[in-house]
Formats: C-alpha cells, structure tokens, sequence
C-alpha cells in the first residue's frame, strides 16, 4: 500500500513487528470512558439476527483474485521521503480543506488503483471476504480530469446491476487514460451538493474529490446472513483508512465522513429508497487548513523512544 520505494516491504515487516511486540507488552487496565450505562433495547435484540455463523478461516473472495490478475503488477510511485511509519504517525482527519486546491490525475489512479481489492496486496489481503462496495467519487479538482461524477467498480460483478438500477441518463464512459474499472456519469460542479449530502459539512465540497460508498445489501446479506451487514462497514473502514494514508503519501490529507443523507444519495442516483443498494460511509481527500488554534503533538509523544 504505502512504502520508500524498494523499501517498503522492509520498512513493512519491520513495524509491524514493533507494533506487535507493543500489544502484547500492554498491560494494566483501561478505565471506563463514563460510568454510566445507556441501555439501547434496540441493539440487544438486534445482535442475535446478525451473529456470525461459523465460516472457513480464509475464503479468499474471487473479487480479489479476478482484480490479481490485471493489478498486481500495479507497483505505486513515492517519492523518497515517505515511509510508512511517518505517515501512519502523521494521520490526522482534515477538519477544513482549502478551496480550489486539488490533486494530481496520477495520485488520484494511484489511491483509486490501491482501492481496488486485490489477493495479494494490503490493507485487502486481510479482508477474506467478498468485495463489495463500490465508491461514487465526486471529482471536484483532479488535475486533467473534468469534475463530475464517477464511479470505481471495485465488485466487477455488480456492474450491469448497478448500472441498471441508476439513472438512465448517466453516461458510463470508462475514463479514458486510466486501466481501472473507472466510470464518468455526469460532467457538473457537485461541490455544493457533495457539501449537502454530507449533511452540509464543507470538507465534502472544498475537498480534491470525495466519496460516497455502496454497496449491494441485499445481494451480500442474502449470501452470507444478516451479519455481513457489519462486515460492510469493515471493507468501508479498510477503504476509509487506506485513503487516509494515501491522501497523506500525496501531501493531502482525508476525513472520514459518517454523516451524510443517505436517501438524497440513493436519490442523486436514481436508486430506490430502502431498495438493495446502500451507501455506507462517506470520505473526503484534500488540502487541509491548518488550525493555528490547536497545539499538535507528535503521535506517542508522551512515551520515551524505547517504550514506542
Ligand atoms: C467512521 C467515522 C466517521 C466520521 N465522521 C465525521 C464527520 O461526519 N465529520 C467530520 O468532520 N469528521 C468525521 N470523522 C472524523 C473524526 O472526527 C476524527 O476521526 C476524530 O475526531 C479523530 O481525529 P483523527 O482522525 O485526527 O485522529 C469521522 C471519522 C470516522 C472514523
């Protein structure tokens, strides 16, 4: 995913190591974050309809394995500086985005191509399951590409059902210079309506590009249970996380956006309301204002160098 070049694999397997080693050293116990109990009937009689029925350890979804095929020779461009340490520590949610600054086309593929699940690759190589979330990208300033509306199609199984339970009018053009399963809809300044779907919040339309991502339920809950509803959001949090560090690899930064108007989404899309496809989570990529106001830390800080 992330890397210095030849580096990385190094780099990699060397952190993780220390991050480990970290775990298990942890110990003492955590303090209760509030003594009170707020007690949700809802959710005690909901969690018996989504248990987890025993499955294989490892099924390696066949999402992956097709996309293997056509991206595992995708090796990603860094420049030297960035490793993966730096930029896991640095991690911050952008809190306000500088209008009018956007990404490079080549950085944009590059954290779309990573998005795509493939079998052989991080963050998706740790996820056994089947893809499913497509992402709708609101373009609003990549460098050579017109804003619009796009869409990646990282579960190539569900396009001809996605594509025929939206509006009519989209276009479908596959981009044109790029080999990934990238799709323009419609040409138009959505940065005020990717900014409302958001429930209004600015990072979604001041941003490079944002994202809202769907997904099929009703395929994936009628194939594996009620529980994969929550395995969902896991993929959605993979694909939030990965473009957290990818925006920052790009001298970007990212938020993670869990409001947002679902229906007006699914009708911006010509979906049904409470039909089969959802959008699940919400992200946005782009240059953040610093705030002066606030006093920023390194990451563990409070710790000595031999304790991290
Ligand atoms: C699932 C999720 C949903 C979030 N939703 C929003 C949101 O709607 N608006 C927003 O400004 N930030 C949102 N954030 C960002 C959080 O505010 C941020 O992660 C949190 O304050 C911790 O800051 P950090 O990411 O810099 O560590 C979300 C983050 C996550 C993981």
């Amino acid at each position: 995913m992330l890397g210095a070049g030849a580096n990385s694999q190094a780099i990699d397997a060397c952190f993780w190591q220390r991050v480990l080693a970290g775990i298990s050293a942890w110990q003492g116990e955590a303090n209760l974050i509030s003594q009170e109990h707020a007690y949700w009937p809802q959710i005690a009689n909901v969690l018996p309809a989504i248990e987890k029925k025993n499955t294989l350890a490892s099924v390696f979804n066949s999402q992956a394995d097709k996309n293997t095929n056509t991206l595992s020779n995708y090796v990603p461009e860094y420049s030297e500086s960035c490793s993966t340490v730096e930029l896991i520590s640095k991690r911050r949610s952008a809190q306000r985005m500088e209008l009018g600054e956007g990404i490079s086309k080549g950085d944009f593929y590059r954290m779309l191509a990573l998005a795509v699940p493939t079998g052989n690759r991080v963050p998706f190589d740790a996820f056994p399951y089947s893809c499913a979330v497509n992402l709708l990208l609101f373009v609003h300033k990549v460098e050579g590409l017109p804003a619009g509306l796009y869409t990646l199609i990282r579960n190539v199984d569900s396009f001809d059902a996605f594509k025929e339970a939206c509006n009519k009018t989209f276009f479908w053009q596959p981009v044109q210079d790029c080999d990934l399963p990238l799709y323009c809809l419609e040409l138009s300044d959505l940065r005020k309506t990717a900014s409302a779907l958001s429930c209004y919040q600015a990072i979604a339309g001041h941003s490079a590009f944002s994202v809202a991502m769907i997904a099929n339920i009703q395929t994936i809950m009628t194939e594996d249970g009620a529980w994969a509803y929550r395995r969902l959001f896991w993929e959605a949090g993979l694909i939030g996380q990965l473009l957290y560090l990818e925006a920052l690899a790009s001298g970007l930064s990212g938020t993670g956006i869990g409001c947002y108007f679902d229906d007006a989404v699914h009708k911006l899309l010509g979906l049904a309301n409470e039909g089969d496809w959802q959008s699940l989570y919400h992200f946005t990529v782009g240059k953040a204002r610093e705030d002066n106001r606030l006093t920023t830390y390194g990451a563990y800080s409070h710790l000595s160098e031999t304790e991290c």
